[in-house]
């Protein structure tokens, strides 16, 4: 079954062809990085805009490079849920369009899950149950992925996401948007020992608090400023990263081990830092886990994780119809 798969849930553009869930037969992102970064964040407003500039082309690119036309396609997937609302909306009009026009089933994604399914491209094998971490600009959640369409939460941040954090710290920092990944880098020329960070407790073992730790490095910084001290930067990029990342994996190791799993999972932007990866690799290896994470192509937002778990709702029977709508937030358990 050939799926056509729309994302536009934040800055990135996306459309790919995907065939029975785990082979991704093209994949095309049109970033709007560069022109975020200018208001170092995303503008709700410019990235619908850019959605609608972009989304034909790259809809376009997404069939021309599987060789595929739209009358060989099965379906049509599209993220409707969470995201900021103005682009995905753009998103779910235009799939609904394609759905209309060619006469083909309309599959709504959510984001979260999409993120999750990323694992399953790449790795053929893997099935559910399992425990994922999601971390990204958007969420952090550990999630029992009970089968490839019932997810349950059993913990989440209380304040910021994971890469909200990484993104905030980065800026005090003088990096650009988004800086999860200047961060990962600088942190490799510094000392992760040199400046004490904060690890914020939270009410539930399982749920998380960064807004403190993220505070913490920008008074840090001001702290040394008003004092006409120097901050070794790359230094204080390792401390945070290594504080952040050690919260993410101790708690989901944690979880996985109190709940029985001994498969685990990784998903979402922040999926792509060298350190989380590394860590709980380790981990997972000194628990006798087994431990899944996506390709780093396929760890920010793309649409070919969206055809795959469009591919397994299809298949669930949740099919969606011309009322499709769009929603800022959506629990992971609701359909
Ligand atoms: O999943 P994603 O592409 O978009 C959302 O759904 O939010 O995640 C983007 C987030 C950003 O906060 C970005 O800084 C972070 O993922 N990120 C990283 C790295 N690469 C991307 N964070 C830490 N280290 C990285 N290497
Ligand atoms: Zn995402």
């Amino acid at each position: 079954m050939k799926i056509l798969s729309i994302e536009s849930s934040c800055d990135e553009t996306a459309a790919a062809v995907t065939e029975d869930g785990r082979t991704v037969l093209s994949s095309v992102v049109a970033t709007q990085i560069d022109e975020h970064k200018l208001y170092g964040g995303v503008v709700p407003e410019i990235a619908s805009r850019r959605h609608c500039e972009n989304i034909i082309g790259v809809t376009d690119e997404a069939l021309c490079r599987a060789g595929v036309t739209l009358s060989d396609i099965d379906a049509v997937a599209v993220t409707n849920a969470p995201g900021l609302i103005g682009a995905l909306l753009v998103g779910v009009n235009f799939a609904k369009g394609l759905a209309l026009t060619a006469d083909k089933p309309l599959i709504a994604v959510h984001h979260i899950k999409g993120h999750i399914a990323a694992n399953y491209i790449t790795y053929p094998d893997l099935q559910p149950p399992y425990l994922c971490l999601v971390a990204s600009g958007g969420h952090s959640h550990i999630v029992k992925v009970n089968s490839y369409t019932e997810l349950e939460t059993v913990g989440k941040t209380t304040d910021d996401a994971a890469g909200e954090a990484f993104d905030k710290a980065a800026r005090a920092m003088g990096f650009p948007y988004p800086g999860g990944v200047h961060i990962d880098r600088a942190a490799k020329q510094g000392d992760c020992a040199k400046y004490k960070l904060p690890r914020p407790a939270t009410k539930n073992e399982y749920d998380f608090s960064f807004s403190g730790l993220k505070t913490a490095v920008i008074n840090l910084i001001h702290n040394c400023s008003q004092k006409g001290e120097e901050v070794d930067i790359n230094s204080l990029a390792a401390c945070f990263q290594e504080t952040i990342t050690s919260i993410l994996t101790d708690k989901f190791i944690a979880a996985a081990t109190a709940l029985g799993y001994k498969k685990i999972a990784l998903a979402g932007g922040v999926a792509a830092n060298s350190v989380l990866r590394e860590k709980l690799a380790k981990r997972a290896e000194e628990n006798g886990m087994d431990f899944y994470v996506p390709e780093l192509s396929l760890c920010g937002d793309n649409a070919a994780m969206i055809g795959c778990q469009g591919y397994y709702e299809y298949l669930a029977g949740n099919v969606a119809d011309m009322s499709l709508n769009a929603y800022a937030t959506k629990k992971l358990h609701m359909l």
